[in-house]
């Protein structure tokens, strides 16, 4: 709890000088003696964006090649890009909470596919985190790693597990994905990057598709591409709608949407483009769903940090239901949100947010008469759904919801400024309109 108490102090601080940044107004009456006219104002921050390389290294190249391979799949049919769709910003392709996968593609995965754009920046996994720029210093709790709960080191050790994972590409060992990486068309240029006695260890071979695949995520600007009007906006090529202008107002409020707490949507230290999270980890509440076919057995939870795929946590109950803080660019694309893919309607997230303890019989089931909020935990570990950072704070039946339907609409407005696409180079202006 002082963690968040903390956690939540901070952010207040930041959150208000974002919201100073976007409240400055122009004065309200005719003023008896002229005043000079205050400067537009304007949203413009100092930004480094990525300079797209000439060409991609050879081992992102290859990287490319192994990324779209179906052939490297126990099905004979699945590649990374079967659920992480480049045609939605490298998220899932359709809408469902998870995706069917394994040898014959008829088993289903536990978790929502989570959009592979703007991984760069995320921090190595650690308990005690202290995010840059957040003034306490404070010990803020975990925060980092990649997968929801943060259990993977890096991009090149990721890769190991959808090839293997018995839900997802589904091969045995390491030893088959290296004969079929040694079969491949790009055979020839895989002994010419990695050396020719890489085919010699099936270890060294399977290594060596970790680190194309990282090469390509990291290099290729498709995974960060920054074209959206918010990088327009902030780089001082675009403005706002009235309407937008509202939604990213409300974003940063710290007494209403709150949202930039963890979706920091503020540049890095170095000038490193907001990516709209924090990378901490947090327990939403978000309701069971029950299109998960894991959900089916009732003593089965996915508590995230605590297990049960991340083993290491496995004691520190007060982890348990705490999921990463996902970047919210791109998702007003998405059809399936949270971890458990539990929504398939921005609206009904915005909704989630606003009315989560207000009208929980909206949101959680009732078993035997009896209203069970926070559903998808283990009675014990569901004082660990977080009540204390706005917009759950204070919310109780009886409250009224924090935001109207109209706020929600700006909020959405907002969203939307998120989604790459708008401009033809990272923080550009708009396509087209040179
Ligand atoms: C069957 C669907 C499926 C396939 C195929 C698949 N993934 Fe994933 N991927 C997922 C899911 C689901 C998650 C989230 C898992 C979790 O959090 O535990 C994920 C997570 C990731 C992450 C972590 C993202 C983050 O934000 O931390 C990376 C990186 C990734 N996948 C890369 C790949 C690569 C590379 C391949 C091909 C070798 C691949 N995936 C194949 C479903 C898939
Ligand atoms: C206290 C931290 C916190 C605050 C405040 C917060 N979020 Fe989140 N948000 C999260 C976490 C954690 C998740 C992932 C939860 C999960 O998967 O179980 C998430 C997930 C989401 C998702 C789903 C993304 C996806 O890819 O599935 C959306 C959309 C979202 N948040 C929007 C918002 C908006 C809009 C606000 C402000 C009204 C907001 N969030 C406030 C922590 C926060």
């Amino acid at each position: 709890m002082i963690r968040t108490a903390a956690r939540r102090a901070a952010i207040l601080l930041a959150g208000a000088f974002a919201v100073s940044l976007a409240f400055a107004q122009p004065p309200q009456k005719l003023p008896i003696v002229p005043a000079p006219v205050p400067p537009k104002p304007s949203l413009q921050k100092w930004i480094r964006y990525p300079v797209a390389p000439k060409q991609l290294s050879p081992q992102a190249m290859l990287g490319k090649q192994i990324f779209f391979d179906a052939t490297l799949s126990g099905s004979g049919k699945m590649s990374c890009a079967s659920c992480h769709s480049p045609e939605h910003a490298y998220g899932p392709p359709n809408g469902l909470a998870v995706q069917l996968g394994g040898a014959n593609l008829k088993h289903y995965g536990v978790r929502a596919v989570p959009s592979l754009r703007y991984m760069t920046y995320t921090p190595h996994f650690t308990t005690d985190y202290y995010f840059p720029g957040s003034e306490g210093s404070e010990d803020e709790g975990p925060a980092g790693g990649f997968m929801r709960d943060g259990s993977i080191a890096s991009l090149h050790e990721q890769a190991a597990h959808p090839m293997l994972d018995p839900n997802e590409m589904a091969n045995a060992t390491r030893a088959e994905i290296a004969r079929k990486v040694r079969l491949s068309a790009y055979a020839a240029s895989f002994e010419q990057v990695f050396g020719k006695g890489v085919f010699d260890d099936a270890n060294k071979t399977f290594d060596s598709v970790g680190m194309s695949l990282e090469a390509f995520e990291t290099e290729d600007m498709s995974f960060h591409p920054y074209t959206s009007k918010f990088d327009a906006v902030m780089s001082g090529h675009a403005d706002f709608t009235a309407q937008e202008l509202r939604g990213y107002v409300l974003f940063n409020n710290p007494m209403r949407g709150n949202c930039a707490k963890c979706h920091f949507d503020q540049p890095g230290p170095n000038g490193q483009p907001a990516q709209f999270t924090d990378y901490q980890f947090i327990s939403l509440g978000v309701p069971r769903n029950r299109e998960v076919p894991a959900n089916r057995d009732r003593r089965y939870f996915d508590m995230g940090l605590c297990g049960p795929y991340r083993k290491d946590l496995a004691k520190q109950m007060s982890l348990c239901g705490e999921f990463k803080d996902p970047t919210l660019r791109n998702v007003t694309t998405r059809d399936v949100f949270f971890h458990n893919g539990r929504f398939h309607s921005i609206k009904d997230v915005l909704h989630f947010y606003f009315e989560r303890d207000i009208y929980p019989q909206k949101w959680y089931p009732r078993r035997n008469g009896k209203l069970v909020v926070y559903d998808d935990l283990p009675p014990r570990y569901r004082d660990n759904v977080d009540r204390l950072d706005p917009p759950f704070f204070g919310q109780k039946p009886g409250r009224q919801p924090a935001m109207s339907e109209a706020d929600i609409d700006d909020l959405l407005a907002f969203l939307k400024t998120l989604n790459d696409g708008y401009s033809a180079t990272p923080g550009g202006s708009r396509s087209g309109q040179e």
